[in-house]
């Protein structure tokens, strides 16, 4: 019973956080009433807080609330684990980029239209759990891919003709293309990420807040060095927390809560769970989106909407010949 608690709890969690960050993430990049503030900075800020969870979490655990204790965890693991850091530094780096296209993306795409097509993850992460971990997949499997991914299609086939794309004067391409074409790499680093740290999961025995330490602490000094790459003009003129709002802070705390919700589902490895919960809350955001935010999508939009989520819900349904072992 506690289990069956445990697990519905957890799936209304993952829906209900997944589908707040998107719809506030995308509110905060389209109805902006004074400054907007930088996508860089934010993610920068996400990655700090994540950080500060894992060290209060070794600080109360692994160093038993005592400073000397979480020096000597410092030590051991990251000076003296140089090459693990290393390793951990490609997801790291990677993750920052998903962030940051993340961002890019919902500021040129509606909130549905974004998560809808970003479930093309389920695809990339089944394409590198074939490549990279070796497993085979069903018939099923590969047929639900494939539905996936004409859904995809089809929804982005309708984007197109749907709505007035303005383009973009560097690159002469529409600005929703491109907000697409972010959500398509956003999913090749998300699957790509995923199957890494199985990987490396299934390597070691590491605990999962060090691990995560870990990655923040490359993920941290990696977000500054981008910030100012990228933004140092604007920080200079304007100030690192440029048109920060309450809203913004709430994007913040919800994606680092929801980074960190991933990487305990990516330890505790319960995939299903986690595609079925994307699955849902592309659904609840359709719903909230056209309640609130009057998106109103057309019956081509619905046709491979629907396509995409039964394509997902088959794939992670597992089927007589799959077993238990599913790519995430
Ligand atoms: O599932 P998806 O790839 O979309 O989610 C990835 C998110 O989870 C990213 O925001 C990433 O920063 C976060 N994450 C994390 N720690 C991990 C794995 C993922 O914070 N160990």
């Amino acid at each position: 019973m506690a289990t069956r608690c445990l697990r519905y709890g957890s799936l209304a969690f993952l829906v209900a956080q997944d589908t707040a960050l998107v719809l506030l993430m995308r509110y905060s990049r389209s109805h902006a009433t004074g400054e907007m503030y930088l996508a860089s900075t934010a993610v920068c800020c996400m990655e700090v807080l994540k950080l500060c969870v894992c060290v209060g979490m070794l600080y109360a655990g692994e160093a038993r609330g005592s400073i000397s204790g979480l020096v000597n965890v410092f030590r051991r693991e990251f000076l003296e684990k140089p090459s693990e850091v290393l390793r951990l530094a490609v997801p790291s780096f990677l993750y920052l980029l998903q962030n940051n296209l993340l961002y890019f993306a919902l500021s040129n795409l509606r909130a549905t239209p974004y998560k809808v097509t970003y479930n093309l993850k389920i695809l990339t992460s089944a394409l590198f759990s074939v490549t990279m971990l070796g497993q085979k997949l069903s018939k099923r499997k590969w047929l639900s891919l494939i539905a996936l991914f004409v859904g995809v299609t089809v929804v982005q086939s309708d984007n197109h003709k749907s709505d007035s794309d303005a383009p973009h004067p560097e690159t002469g391409l529409g600005y929703q293309t491109l907000g697409f074409l972010a959500v398509v790499a956003a999913a090749f680093t998300s699957g790509f990420c995923g199957v890494y740290q199985q990987k490396i999961l299934q390597a070691g025995k590491t605990n999962m807040w060090v691990r995560n330490a870990q990655m923040g602490l490359t993920s941290v000094c990696l977000g500054v060095v981008s910030t100012i790459v990228k933004d140092r003009q604007a920080i200079q003129e304007r100030g690192f927390f440029q048109g920060y709002t309450r809203l913004v802070w709430t994007v913040i705390i919800i994606q680092a809560v929801g980074g960190l919700n991933v990487a305990f589902i990516l330890k505790y490895a319960d995939n299903i769970l986690k595609g079925f919960a994307a699955a849902f809350s592309t659904v609840a955001s359709c719903v909230l989106e056209m309640a609130i935010m009057h998106f109103r999508p057309t019956a081509t939009f619905l046709l491979g909407g629907a396509l995409i989520n039964v394509a997902a819900y088959c794939y992670n349904t597992p089927g007589r010949k799959d077993g238990n072992k599913l790519p995430r």
